[in-house]
């Protein structure tokens, strides 16, 4: 039996509970910021899972795309799950991007990220 070596260890025993789970977390204000951020560009989502967020990225018309190592969160399921596509890391010029921390906050309100947050929402971008 494969342990927590395994990258699908995870995933493969939450898929079929993740979605209940979750439930009471609600991805718009993760989904609002990610979608400013997107713009009319293109986001890939690593460990992208049942699409808990990819889904309502998706349904305003951004183009999403995502990774995952367990094929069961990403399997659809009962919650119709999401077509999955394989996405290389490299920048567009075939290069992997540079990132650089370009604004740290300590939610996805933006609120100032300070000593005592005790969560952050961190965004890189390519210099
Ligand atoms: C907590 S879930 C988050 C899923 C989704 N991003 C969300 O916000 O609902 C973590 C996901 O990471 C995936 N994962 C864990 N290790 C991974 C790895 N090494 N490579 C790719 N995916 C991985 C799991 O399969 C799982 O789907």
């Amino acid at each position: 039996m494969a342990g927590f070596g395994d990258p699908a260890f995870y995933g493969d025993r939450w898929a079929a509970v993740y979605d209940d789970h979750h439930r009471q977390m609600d991805p718009g204000p993760a989904v609002e910021f990610l979608a400013g951020l997107a713009g009319d560009g293109r986001v890939l989502e690593l460990a992208i899972g049942t699409g808990r967020v990819a889904l309502p990225l998706a349904a305003r018309g951004i183009t999403v795309e995502g990774i995952d190592a367990s094929a069961a969160m990403t399997d659809p399921g009962p919650a119709g799950g999401h077509p999955l596509q394989l996405a290389d890391r490299a920048g567009p010029d075939g290069q992997p991007g540079r990132p650089g921390l370009s604004g740290r906050y300590a939610g996805w309100d933006r609120s100032p990220f300070t000593a005592a947050s005790d969560s952050h929402v961190s965004v890189y971008q390519r210099a």
